[in-house]
């Protein structure tokens, strides 16, 4: 209890600072206040809709979701195109060069409204992009396959996350390997640009060894990507405690790292590039990833957006969401953050990192600046670590800050996902959350 509380004070105060030396503003406040979005002017603009349902919710897993039903799932379509009449005459005009669809498991909507809502963003923006979808194996059949192909999906990610029924079982993940494996042959048959598989690492109780049989198999059955993601454990997930209580072990930083390394090793050596601190993608292939876009529109219960001057959260609960749409018209917006400037530019800098290239042209381009002169010093103490090395007018980071990206985004973002996601659950409309 003692040494909770004091890494919650350390942790606290490490945030504060670097997040004094960065931004120079002390506190972020997200408040339940009214927005009045009458423009949004930029230049390019992603979608992102959520679709909250799952049909056997994990127990370390940190989204929103809740269990699919289909009247639920029926609802929650018609609320959705509410939304989408909302967004229409802002949107217009605008160029829509991401579209990504999260959850939860999008595919369970499959024949509850899924195709509805895509035909309904189509025919209510000017869509420039690929559609890309998160998946489940369990989802995954012949005519999933035939569906996701006519409502034009083009690249699509699936939760694996070990190929061993040892691990899958102590996880809770309903599936054994076998049907895993197949899932994968079955989407392949899809000709999909991109197939990403999640494969989550440091399980409770894995081993090098373990981690490296995983990997091996996924290289095995060709996959275009492969994310692999330590497990995190968010606080407001029941993992820690049902580790505990299965007198269980989840591995140190220091393992992690060596599984890591593993990784790394495997997927260079099979001509696999980093695409992202977790994501190695085969030379050639476009990466899959959610994140190709500064500014977005979040559709969905629980959905973030991000536009200029604001970022804002949708309620986390699908009921409410559905009877606010019913009843106002209007997103059912819970919490909004105003950004300014020179937080947007961290935001833009974060998700460069994590998709380990910083481009300053593209900064430039994005916020008529000069990247040195904003953020030169970081750089300067990034490549004195070695963390990041310079190639013409790009940045890239190394295997080693790549590594450091992920102790920071323990520090930061999953802190602040993991409270603001906790307090929005537990309280549907809240006030206010102090994030620093
Ligand atoms: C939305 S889910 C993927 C799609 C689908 N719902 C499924 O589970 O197959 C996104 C991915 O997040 C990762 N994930 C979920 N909880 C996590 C956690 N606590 N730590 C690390 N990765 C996690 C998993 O790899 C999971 O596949
Ligand atoms: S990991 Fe996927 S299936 Fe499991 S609860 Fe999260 S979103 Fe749902």
């Amino acid at each position: 209890m003692n040494i909770n509380y004091k890494n919650i004070v350390l942790s606290k105060s490490i945030r504060q600072t670097i997040k004094y030396i960065l931004t120079g503003s002390k506190g972020l406040v997200l408040q339940r206040r009214a927005l009045a979005i009458d423009k949004i002017e930029v230049k390019r603009l992603g979608i992102y809709l959520h679709i909250p349902f799952c049909r056997v919710p994990c127990l370390y897993c940190p989204y929103f979701k809740e269990k699919f039903d289909k009247n639920k799932a029926l609802a929650y379509k018609d609320a959705v195109i509410k939304e989408i009449e909302f967004y229409r005459p802002l949107l217009k005009e605008k160029k829509i060069t991401s579209f990504y669809i999260g959850g939860g498991t999008p595919t369970t909507m499959i024949g509850y409204g899924l195709e509805e809502i895509i035909s309904t963003i189509r025919d209510s923006f000017d869509l420039r992009c690929d559609i890309s979808t998160e998946t489940h194996p369990n989802d995954i059949t012949p005519s999933a396959v035939k569906h996701l192909k006519d409502i034009g999906v083009k690249n699509v990610s699936m939760g694996i996350e070990s190929f061993n029924d040892h691990f899958l079982k102590k996880i809770g993940r309903p599936y054994t390997s076998s049907t895993a494996k197949k899932s994968i042959k079955v989407l392949r048959t899809g000709d999909f640009k991109c197939i990403n598989i999640d494969i989550m690492f440091g399980l409770p109780d894995q081993k090098i060894a373990d981690v490296e049989e995983d990997i091996k198999i996924a290289l095995s059955l060709n996959v275009d990507q492969i994310s692999a993601y330590p497990i995190f454990t968010f606080p407001h997930t029941r993992l820690k405690q049902v580790v505990k209580e299965n007198g269980s072990r989840l591995p140190g930083i220091i393992e992690r790292r060596r599984m890591l390394r593993v990784i790394e090793r495997l997927c260079y050596g099979a001509e696999m590039d980093r695409t992202s601190v977790w994501a190695f993608t085969k030379r050639g292939v476009d990466k899959y990833s959610s994140v190709t876009i500064p500014h977005y529109i979040g559709l969905g219960a629980g959905a973030g957006s991000l536009i200029p001057d604001s970022f804002f959260i949708n309620v986390f609960n699908v009921l409410e969401y559905v009877k606010y749409l019913r009843e106002e018209q209007k997103p059912p917006i819970a919490l909004t953050i105003d950004f300014s400037e020179k937080e947007e530019m961290i935001h833009w800098l974060y998700w460069r990192i994590y998709e380990t290239k910083i481009d300053k042209g593209e900064f430039k381009e994005q916020f008529d600046k000069d990247f040195d002169k904003i953020f030169g010093k970081l750089l300067v103490f990034f490549k004195l670590f070695g963390l990041s090395h310079n190639y013409k007018d790009k940045i890239i980071m190394t295997d080693k800050g790549n590594y450091w990206v992920h102790v920071l985004q323990n520090l930061f973002s999953l802190d602040f996902i993991g409270r603001v996601w906790s307090i929005c659950l537990a309280e549907t409309w809240p006030r206010e959350i102090e994030l620093i």
